[in-house]
C-alpha cells in the first residue's frame, strides 16, 4: 500500500546514523531522512549532503521546532539521552532514543513519566526484539523446548578503535556497561520477562575513569540469573546461551545478527541449527514497526514505558556494585 514516508529528524551526525540508521531506513522503503541537526551547522550540512539527508539544521532544538518532523532519532552521547528525549516528547515528537535510555533509574522514571503524560510513543533503540530470530527463540522457550529457564550467559566484547571516543568519557557516561553490557542486561530482561533483584560486578578501569571491561551476575526473581561479560578491549564476540532445565539455546549474535548468524537448540547431545534469517540491516524491522504505528496500522510494541524500567534498574545494580568494589580495592 503506497503511503507518505515518515519524515525523520536526526539529532546529531553520530557515526551510528551513517552505519546503521540510514541504511536501515532506506531498506524499510517507508521512511525518509528528512533533516539532520548538529551542534555545528556546517558539519550537519556536509553530513546531510554526503549521506542523502534532505535538510540540515544547526542546533538540536531547531529540529524539534520543525512541524514537518514526524519522528526523532536520538543518537547522542549517553549523558544527553534523557534531556533530549524529554525535550522531544514535550514537543510532541515520537522518539527512538539510543540505548541506554538514561544514566540512572531516577532519570529513567522522569523520562517515562513524560512519555506517559504526553502520550507520545518512545522506543529505546534495542532493535533485537523486533528480529525474526528473537521471535523464534521466544517460540522455542514458550513451547518448553529447553524446560524452565534458569540462566542466561551473555557476552558483548569489542575493541575500541581509538582512545578519542565518547565511550571513554566519564562526563558523557561512557564505559563498557553502558555501551555493551546494557545489551546483556536487556536480553536477560526480555527472556526472563521480569525485574532483577540484585547484582554483583567487577570492572577493569580505564585511565579515563570509566569501566573498560566488566563482568558480573544479575539475579532475577525465582533464582534466575544473568552471567555477563562486557568489554571494549577484547576481540569482537556476542555469544549468548539461554540455559534451561532440559536444554539450551546458543546464539552467535542475539543483538545485531546478519545472515551468517545462527542459533542452535541443544537437548543433551542432540542439536538443531536455525539461521537468523536477518537479511536486512539490523534496525530495519524496528523502524518499519515505528512507521506502521505512526500511520495507525499497528499497535505499538516494545515501548520504553513497558520495557525500559527492569533494564535500567538492572544496569544500575551493576553500576553500584562496580563502584563499591572499586572503593573497596582502592
Ligand atoms: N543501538 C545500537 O546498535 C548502537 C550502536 C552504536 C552506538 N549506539 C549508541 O548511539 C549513540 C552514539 O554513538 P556513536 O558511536 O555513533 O557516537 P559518535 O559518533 O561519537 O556521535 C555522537 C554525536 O553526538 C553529538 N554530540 C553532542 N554533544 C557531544 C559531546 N559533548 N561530545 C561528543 N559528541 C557530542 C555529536 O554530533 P554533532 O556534533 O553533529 O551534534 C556526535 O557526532 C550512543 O548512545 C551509543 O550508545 C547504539
Amino acid at each position: 500500500m503506497a503511503t507518505d514516508p515518515v519524515r525523520w529528524g536526526i539529532m546529531s551526525t553520530a557515526h551510528i546514523v551513517r552505519t546503521s540508521f540510514l541504511p536501515a531506513l532506506a531498506a524499510t522503503g517507508d521512511g525518509e531522512a528528512y533533516v539532520v541537526a548538529g551542534r555545528d551547522g556546517a558539519r550537519a550540512e556536509a553530513f546531510a549532503r554526503q549521506n542523502g539527508v534532505k535538510h540540515s539544521a544547526e542546533g538540536y532544538e531547531t529540529l524539534l521546532e520543525d512541524d514537518a518532523v514526524e519522528a526523532v532519532y536520538i543518537p547522542l552521547p549517553n549523558s544527553l539521552h534523557a534531556e533530549w528525549t524529554v525535550a522531544a516528547l514535550r514537543a510532541g515528537k515520537p522518539v527512538l532514543c539510543e540505548k541506554p535510555l538514561s544514566v540512572s533509574a531516577e532519570e529513567a522514571r522522569v523520562v517515562l513519566s513524560v512519555a506517559t503524560e504526553t502520550g507520545t510513543p518512545l522506543w529505546e533503540a534495542f532493535v533485537f526484539p523486533f528480529h525474526h530470530q528473537m521471535n523464534a527463540v521466544h517460540g522455542l522457550i514458550a513451547h518448553g523446548r529447553i524446560g524452565e529457564i534458569r540462566e542466561v550467559q551473555a557476552t558483548f566484547h569489542f575493541e575500541l578503535a581509538s582512545r578519542n571516543d565518547i565511550r571513554l568519557s566519564k562526563e558523557l557516561a561512557g564505559g563498557a556497561l553502558n555501551d555493551v553490557g546494557c545489551y546483556n542486561v536487556a536480553v536477560a530482561c526480555q527472556v526472563f520477562g521480569g525485574e532483577p533483584v540484585d547484582g554483583m560486578a567487577v570492572a577493569r578501569w580505564a585511565p579515563e575513569q570509566v569501566d573498560e571491561a566488566a563482568a558480573g551476575v544479575l539475579r532475577f526473581s525465582d533464582e534466575r540469573r544473568l552471567v555477563l561479560s562486557c568489554a571494549m578491549d577484547l576481540p569482537q564476540n556476542t555469544f549468548a546461551r539461554i540455559i534451561g532445565t532440559e536444554g539450551e539455546i546458543r546464539l552467535t549474535n542475539p543483538y545485531h545478527p546478519n545472515e551468517t548468524d545462527s542459533f542452535e537448540l541443544w537437548r543433551g547431545d542432540w542439536s538443531e541449527r536455525f539461521g537468523s534469517e536477518q537479511a536486512e540491516p539490523s534496525f530495519a524491522p524496528a523502524l518499519r514497526h515505528i512507521h506502521q504505528v505512526l500511520r495507525n496500522r499497528e499497535q505499538p510494541r516494545h515501548l520504553a514505558i513497558d520495557d525500559a524500567m527492569p533494564f535500567v534498574c538492572g544496569l544500575e545494580l551493576l553500576h553500584r556494585s562496580v563502584r563499591s568494589s572499586r572503593l573497596e580495592t582502592a
